[in-house]
This record gives C-alpha cells, sequence and structure tokens, in this order.
C-alpha cells in the first residue's frame, strides 16, 4: 500500500486524495479476489466496529457486519434507541467513551455535522454510512462497480436524473475527483447543493472532467455511459412523499427515456428502489442493469475502507 490512511475518517469522498480513491478500488479488487477464492483476509483480528443506525438499512447494516466479521473483528449494532447519544448525552462525550471500546465507527444519521463532531471529539476513525448530505461508502461502490464493467472512469459519462440529494451530492464528488463526466437533470428546487456542485466543477476542471446541473432528463442522459437514479423522497422525507411524487413525474428512468444512452450503458441505483416510481421494472431488470453486483460491491470496497483506516 503506498498511502497510509491509518486513523482517517471517512466522512466525504472530498476529502479523500486521488491516490487514496484509487488505493480502496485496487485492495477491494484484491479483497474480493481472496473472498471468492476462499483465501482468509483476517486483517482487523479482534478489531471492534460500532455501528450506529438512526435510520433503516439493509445493504448498509449487512454489509458493514459481514465485512468486519470477514476481516476478524467483531461488529456492534446500535439501532436508534439503544444509545444515549442525542438523548441525554452529547456527541462530544458519545465519542470519548466510544473511543476507549472500539476501534472504528460506522455512523447513519440525519445530521451531516454529527458525523463530523463524531470524528472531531472522538479518537477512532469514523465512517460515514450515509447522512441526510452525503453517502460517501454508496458512491465508492458505484464507481468501483463502474470500473469493473468499463474497465475504466475517465472519459465516461454519468447521468443522474432525479432528486438532488446525498447519493447525488456523493457521486458529484466522486465523479468530479476521478475525471467522469457528470450530467444531473433534476426539477427546479431539487437540485444538488450548490457549494456541492461549485466545488465539484472545480475538482473536474483540474481532472479534465465535466458537471453538467440541467432541466432536462433527456439532455442530460444523452450518449451517456451509465445511467443512476434514486429515491425521490428519501428517508427522513417521507411526509413529502405525494409533492415530490408530482415534481417529478418526468424524471422517471423508463424505457423511452434510456433510448437515449448509449447501447451499452450501465443502469445504477443504490437502493432500495421504488419501482414505478423513479424506475420502472424494464429498466432496473434489463441486462443493462448492474444493481445487485452494486450492491456486492458494497461488502468489498467497506471491507477495503475498514482494512486501510482502521
Ligand atoms: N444503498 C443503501 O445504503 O441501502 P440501505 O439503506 O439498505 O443501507
Ligand atoms: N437517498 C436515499 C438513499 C438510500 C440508500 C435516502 O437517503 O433515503
Amino acid at each position: 500500500m503506498s498511502v497510509n490512511m491509518k486513523g482517517k475518517s471517512l466522512i466525504s469522498i472530498n476529502n479523500l486524495t486521488y491516490e487514496e480513491i484509487w488505493q480502496i478500488f485496487e485492495f477491494s479488487k484484491l479483497l474480493k479476489l481472496k473472498r471468492l477464492s476462499g483465501e482468509p483476509h483476517r486483517l482487523l483480528e479482534g478489531k471492534k466496529l460500532g455501528m450506529i443506525f438512526s435510520k433503516p438499512s439493509t445493504r448498509t447494516r449487512v454489509s458493514f457486519e459481514v465485512g468486519i466479521y470477514e476481516l476478524g473483528g467483531i461488529g456492534l449494532y446500535f439501532g436508534p434507541t439503544d444509545l444515549q447519544l442525542g438523548k441525554s448525552e452529547n456527541i462530544s462525550d458519545t465519542a470519548k467513551v466510544l473511543s476507549r471500546y472500539l476501534d472504528g465507527i460506522m455512523i447513519r444519521t440525519f445530521a451531516h455535522q454529527d458525523v463530523i463532531d463524531l470524528a472531531r471529539y472522538g479518537s477512532i476513525p469514523v465512517i460515514n454510512g450515509l447522512t441526510d448530505l452525503l453517502h460517501p461508502c454508496q458512491v465508492l461502490a458505484d464507481l468501483f462497480t463502474i470500473w469493473e464493467k468499463k474497465g475504466n472512469l475517465k472519459g465516461l459519462k454519468l447521468a443522474y436524473i432525479g432528486d438532488g440529494n446525498n447519493v447525488a451530492n456523493s457521486l458529484l464528488n466522486g465523479c468530479s475527483k476521478t475525471g467522469m463526466n457528470i450530467s444531473i437533470a433534476s426539477p427546479s428546487g431539487y437540485k444538488p447543493q450548490n457549494d456541492i456542485v461549485a466545488n465539484a466543477k472545480r475538482n473536474a476542471a483540474y481532472f479534465g472532467a465535466k458537471v453538467e446541473i440541467l432541466d432536462d432528463p433527456i439532455a442530460a442522459i444523452k450518449d451517456s455511459d451509465i445511467v443512476y437514479t434514486d429515491v425521490w423522497a428519501s428517508m427522513g422525507q417521507e411526509k413529502e412523499a405525494v409533492e415530490r411524487k408530482a415534481a417529478f413525474a418526468k424524471f422517471q428512468v423508463n424505457p423511452e427515456l434510456v433510448k437515449n444512452a448509449k447501447d451499452d450503458y450501465l443502469f445504477m441505483h443504490c437502493l432500495p428502489a421504488h419501482r414505478g416510481d423513479e424506475v420502472v421494472d424494464e429498466v432496473i431488470d434489463s441486462a443493462n442493469s448492474v444493481v445487485f453486483d452494486e450492491a456486492e460491491n458494497r461488502l468489498h470496497v467497506q471491507k477495503a475502507i475498514m482494512a486501510l483506516v482502521m
């Protein structure tokens, strides 16, 4: 390994260097091969990962818990009502206490600042398992999947159709830092966050890529190599679901829309998918879809991240 990442928290892809991102991908590939061939890779023997979930999860929960187990360590799950955190104890005290017991913390929560504070006050690496703002582990697994399928990242075009949410924000960070072009089409009022777009444009300029934020899904998807979408109402936005469904009606990824992508486009979705809303069965179940490989790769990529930082 060329870059030492031990002790580093993974809060945003934007805090990773180009070299660190590629080190994660190379290491993910190696760990995936070892797992496939049944070769032991207990790189975190006896290490303890705390897993704090303030929101539900299938993939993140299972892939982190299986991942730390396969690396020889143990995962401790804390659900929304398990810890004193946020109710009778502040983040700083929780961070200091957990740092005395554990070797790393994975957290899925609402406020992004809580993850930053957990890392700031604690002395062990913190891994962001999704906040309202970002979903970096997801996007690292997505980019790894694209690299596996297409053999490269630089110069490819990813079209994201839908809500400018945590996944869109992390895709902006990830694509711009790996030289991928990204075009996002969202209705007005649902665009990705301005500072993240501005930062992605700066990164993209440096790495020779392009960032477009558009209104028209057809323009965004034109000649794309990857078509990506996510739910219209994220966790915590359930009350807005009806109003969002109306706002996003023209942003469904369906056979008519994907005709504008390249023939060999990859369809991606972080899952869970709301079939019939942001995507229809004909697309998500098509030969272009890689959603289950993408979900599997969460395991390999997060194992690499844990082994590198813990
Ligand atoms: N993609 C993803 O993070 O899925 P979960 O919400 O099931 O963890
Ligand atoms: N944007 C979605 C992603 C789920 C993995 C949410 O935050 O609910």
